[in-house]
Formats: C-alpha cells, sequence, structure tokens
C-alpha cells in the first residue's frame, strides 16, 4: 500500500496515548490514579439518558437532516439567547457529532498550501495537528503564564498576514484553565475590523466552567464579526456527554452551505436519539450542571494549593475549565520526564505540558476530573516521589 504523504502532517491527542498506557498498568494490577483525562468524572444526569431511551423507543431510527433536526437547533438558539444574551438564527446553527468535527470542518475550509492559521500554544491539540494535514501553515499564538495563559489581542494581531486565513481560539481553555479577559477580545475584535479577509473560531467548548465569579464572553456578543465567527460549543463537557458524541457550532452565513456538505460527505448527521437526548439536556433542570462546576471548583482550589505546596512547583490560579497548569520547572525534570516517571514510578498519569505544543514546555497538566480523595493521594505520591 502507498499512503497519501498528509498522512505524515497528521499529529494526535496525547491524553489518549497517556489514558492506553495507564489503563495498561492498572491492566497489570497498579493503582492508578488518573489526572490526565480530559472528561467529567460524573454520569450523564437521568432525564437527557432518558430521553435518549426514549427517542429510541419512540422509533428514532433513521437519518435527521444534516445540520440537525430543527428542535434541537432551536434548543441550542434559546440556550444561547439565555446564557450569552444574543439572538442566533437557528438555520446557523450546525450539529455535529462532538466538539472536533467543527474544527476540522473549520481548519479544511480555509487551510491550503500558503495560508497561514493561528492557533493557541500551548492548546488543544488537535488545532496543530488538523492545520498542518490541511497543508495551512500553523502560527503559534504563545500563551504565557505571566498572563494567566490568556492571549493577549497585540500578540494576535501582530501576526496576522495577508496569507492569514483563519484565527482559533479557546477560552476557557485547555489545557492551561486560562480565561481571556473582556478588554482582550474587546481589543482584538476592534483589531480585526481592520482585516476584513480573517475569519475566526472560538472554541468555547468550556463556556460554563468559569470560577471565582468570573462570567464567560462570547464571541457571539460582538456582532461586528458576526459575520465571519464560528462559534463552537457542545454538550461534552456541561453535561458529561463526551462519549454521545454530540456538538454545534453558530457559523457565519456564507458558511452554513459549505459545513452542510462537509457533514453530507462526512457523517449524514449525528445519530438520532443522541440530538433527542442534547434538547433534553438544554431545555431540563440545569441543577446537575451547577452542582459539577460547583464539585469542580472546590477541588480546583485543592489542587492549586496543593500543588503550591510541592518542591519545585508553582501553579497560577486556575480560572476556567478543569485542568491546571502548574510551571514544573524547579523539579529539574522536562515536561516529558515528568509525566513517565509521575506514571510509572507513582502511579499518577498527566500530560506533558509539550503534548499541547513546544509553548508547554516546563508544565504539566492536571486534571481535576477525579474526587478530591485521590486529587490528595496522587499529589502526596508526587510529594514523595520528588
Ligand atoms: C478545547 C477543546 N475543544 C474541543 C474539544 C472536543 O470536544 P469533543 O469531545 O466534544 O469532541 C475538547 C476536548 O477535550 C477541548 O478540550
Amino acid at each position: 500500500m502507498i499512503f497519501a504523504d498528509s498522512l505524515s502532517r497528521l499529529g494526535t491527542e496525547s491524553a489518549f496515548v497517556v489514558l492506553a498506557r495507564a489503563g495498561q498498568l492498572a491492566a497489570q494490577g497498579r493503582d492508578i490514579i488518573n489526572l490526565g483525562i480530559g472528561q467529567p468524572d460524573f454520569k450523564t444526569p437521568e432525564h437527557i439518558v432518558e430521553a435518549g431511551i426514549k427517542a429510541l423507543r419512540d422509533g428514532h431510527h433513521g437519518y435527521t437532516p444534516a445540520n440537525g433536526i430543527p428542535a434541537l437547533r432551536e434548543a441550542v438558539a434559546a440556550d444561547l439567547q439565555r446564557r450569552h444574551g444574543v439572538e442566533v438564527n437557528p438555520d446557523h446553527v450546525v450539529v455535529v457529532p462532538g466538539g472536533k468535527p467543527t474544527m476540522f470542518f473549520a481548519v479544511l475550509m480555509f487551510g491550503q498550501p500558503g495560508a497561514e492559521i493561528m492557533y493557541p500554544n500551548p492548546g488543544f491539540p488537535i488545532y496543530e495537528s488538523v492545520i498542518r494535514y490541511s497543508g495551512a501553515t500553523p502560527v503559534p499564538i504563545a500563551l504565557e503564564e505571566k498572563n494567566g495563559f490568556a492571549f493577549t489581542a497585540e500578540a494576535v494581531l501582530a501576526q496576522i498576514t495577508d496569507r492569514t486565513r483563519l484565527i482559533i481560539i479557546n477560552s476557557p481553555a485547555n489545557p492551561t484553565g486560562g480565561v481571556t479577559p473582556k478588554e482582550e477580545i474587546d481589543k482584538l475584535v476592534k483589531g480585526l475590523l481592520d482585516h476584513p479577509h480573517v475569519a475566526l473560531m472560538s472554541d468555547e467548548i468550556y463556556s460554563n466552567m468559569l470560577y471565582g465569579g468570573r462570567q464567560h464572553v462570547s464571541l457571539l456578543q460582538y456582532p461586528e464579526i458576526r459575520d465571519r465567527l464560528i462559534m463552537l460549543d457542545g454538550w461534552s463537557k456541561t453535561y458529561a456527554m463526551t462519549g454521545w458524541r454530540l456538538g454545534y457550532a453558530v457559523w457565519p452565513d456564507a458558511a452554513v452551505e459549505h459545513v452542510t456538505r462537509l457533514c453530507i460527505n462526512d457523517h449524514s448527521c449525528v445519530n438520532a436519539a443522541t440530538q433527542y437526548a442534547g434538547i433534553a439536556a438544554l431545555e431540563g433542570p440545569q441543577d446537575a450542571v451547577h452542582a459539577m462546576v460547583a464539585e469542580f471548583d472546590k477541588r480546583r482550589e485543592v489542587i492549586v494549593r496543593e500543588l503550591n505546596a510541592l518542591p519545585g512547583i508553582r501553579c497560577a490560579d486556575a480560572a476556567g475549565a478543569f485542568y491546571a497548569f502548574p510551571n514544573i520547572e524547579g523539579t529539574g525534570l522536562t515536561s516529558r520526564e515528568a509525566q513517565d516517571r509521575f506514571l510509572d514510578e507513582a502511579g499518577v498519569a498527566t500530560v506533558a505540558g509539550t503534548s499541547f505544543g513546544a509553548w508547554g514546555e516546563g508544565y504539566l497538566r492536571f486534571s481535576y476530573a477525579n474526587s478530591t480523595e485521590n486529587i490528595l493521594e496522587a499529589l502526596s505520591r508526587i510529594r514523595e516521589l520528588l
């Protein structure tokens, strides 16, 4: 067989590799605490599960419209009105299997040899992977600890060229937990008005997970760039539905037909029962979401405090999502060494900062989607190792 050259440019998501290694060690009888995984350690709320089951029993077994069933797209628009105070045309909402397909389609839509696409670094590894796959040139937006891992508008705007086609931003962010302040977003939007050829994809998958009284700022709240904004969100994190595969984006009018065609070529539609479960999630009680976020907030305080008490480690306040991203330079270990030794010798799975891009060297991602008891035990094992 002779595979296409493009395959050699496709990266991966190392959290899945760590997960596999942790699984192997556990199968050998090792006691592994997993702080590597990027999914809530909660079950999908019962009423959502029941809605999925009911949809199957009611006979929703066939294809749906490629962009999602109308009632779901209307529920998304109502949810965006409630949470962000914005008017969204349900015809601009395109439902896909998870958060990832939107980023893949957005990059394929703009990426080709000669094009430049900006992306956060350290950031969700799929951005850089897919940009390279498309043949476009990835241009990192360096996220630094001194700025709370938020991007600065100045750094983004300074890198725009005639070849820039798309800018990807993500707040609250994976892997850093960073939240970009409204002032920087205001400045970015203002600056983008001078570059009308550039599209923007705002990955807001953690939009329900902010702490310390912070409010999420959605890029949808800026009407002046709605005609070139792709706003990505979904059910995976908010409703603990990672395995259901359900996400959406609000697309600009000019892109809706293109993305719908990509959906038809790729997956036809999201499975019908999952879409009905998605309606129940948005329209039903939100108590479970609030309880989960409150629990994450408690664990966040514990993990940041305890990480700061470890020798050679300092950890910035994690403002959103469910990740802490401590600086480990003082341990004398590289990110990769720390990841491997913490797993092999202490039985604690974390993910090296470099798995999220070159700017992640010197850092390690700890997910606190695990019980406080396990977090405390994991950090006590790491203390002993250090
Ligand atoms: C920033 C970010 N965007 C998107 C996704 C993808 O979510 P999904 O599992 O719904 O594809 C993730 C998952 O970890 C993420 O961290």
